[in-house]
């Protein structure tokens, strides 16, 4: 059989919500097809075996942003993911679909995305231009260098996968998240907005509280790299005339790494903590280390490396 004929009989276990049972799994069968999409699966679930299965999609093609769930665990767009494909990424037929972590459930599949939107609209997404060109007696253009420096994360589809899988999000309230911070770039980085001081006051201080763990980078349906959108934002902190003791300590830690790297061409950790929190703000974790005995660690002298002049040539930019 060629690879376009090819056919599979699946078992897709979905876990199902409703407010009255609380959750439960239920198992259906089908064949698939080498073009079958998950939204696709279920539309037949749905319209075949079991009226009641309640999950969101419209487009059925990356754009709406709307069918985000788990499959396999995974954080995927139900419509850009091909039952085969997971089947023999995970060398099994049985498929687990979930609802998106992190949001409140409403029925099986569909999760309630009321406060995905508050953190979308908390950046204020959209231009905010100036007057005359509001007025359309001028027309303002958008230069080729900065069309592509926005382009990237102006392709959010709201589709909330990223907040989903985000650490951050779950622990830190004041965190506004992957996708607010990726849209939220895209209008402070836009030389045509006219709010920038008051961008920089919502995004800077938030975009200090993301751990860096790339998760949203890993499961963006769009490749829109959030995590990239909050390193840029941080890049706005020395330009901002209030920074929060958040954005304060962001700052020193920076500062610290590149000292530790500019001396040793190591990351030296003890040494970039204590200069970031200075030694009473250090005092609690120290205690940590002491109790669990891992303070040994904390205390190895690093040797520099052995071409220490090559890296500071490159941290000082001259490496040519
Ligand atoms: S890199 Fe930051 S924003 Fe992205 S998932 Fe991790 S903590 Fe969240
Ligand atoms: S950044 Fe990517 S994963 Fe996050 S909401 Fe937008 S499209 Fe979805
Ligand atoms: S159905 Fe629109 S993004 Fe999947």
């Amino acid at each position: 059989m060629s690879l376009q004929n090819e056919e599979m009989d699946v078992v897709l276990k979905i876990k199902r919500y409703s407010p009255e049972k609380g959750y439960w799994w239920q198992e259906y069968k089908l064949k698939v097809d080498r073009f079958t999409q998950f939204t696709e699966a279920l539309r037949r679930i749905k319209s075949e075996q079991d009226p009641t299965l309640a999950y969101r999609a419209s487009c059925h093609m990356a754009v709406c942003g709307s069918c985000g769930m788990k499959i396999n665990g995974e954080p995927r767009l139900a419509c850009k993911t091909l039952v085969i494909d997971m089947a023999k990424k995970y060398g099994s037929n049985v498929i687990t679909i979930e609802p998106m972590d992190y949001f409140k459930p409403v029925k099986d599949l569909i999760v309630d995305l009321d406060e995905f939107y508050q953190r979308m609209y908390k950046v204020k997404p959209r231009l905010y231009p100036h007057k005359e060109v509001l007025e359309g007696n001028v027309e303002q253009r958008l230069k080729p260098e900065d069309q592509r420096e926005l382009w990237k994360f102006a392709q959010c589809i709201w589709c909330g996968l990223c907040v989903s899988a985000c650490p951050s999000v779950k622990m830190d309230p004041e965190f506004l998240g992957p996708a607010a911070h990726a849209k939220g770039y895209r209008f402070l980085a836009d030389p045509r907005d006219t709010i920038t001081e008051e961008r920089m006051k919502i995004l800077i201080d938030s975009a200090w509280r993301c751990t860096y763990c790339y998760m949203c980078y890993n499961v963006c349906p769009r490749d829109i790299e959030p995590v990239t959108a909050i390193k840029k934002t941080r890049a706005y902190t020395r330009l901002a005339k209030e920074k929060t003791s958040v954005a304060q300590t962001g700052e020193k830690h920076i500062e610290a790494i590149f000292n530790s790297l500019v001396e040793s061409g190591k990351l030296e950790e003890a040494k970039v903590y204590l200069s970031t929190y200075g030694l009473l703000g250090s005092i609690k974790d120290f205690i940590y280390l002491f109790q669990s005995g891992k303070v040994k660690y904390a205390l190895v002298k690093e040797k520099p490396v052995e071409n220490i002049s090559e890296v500071r040539k490159i941290l000082s930019g001259d490496n040519k």
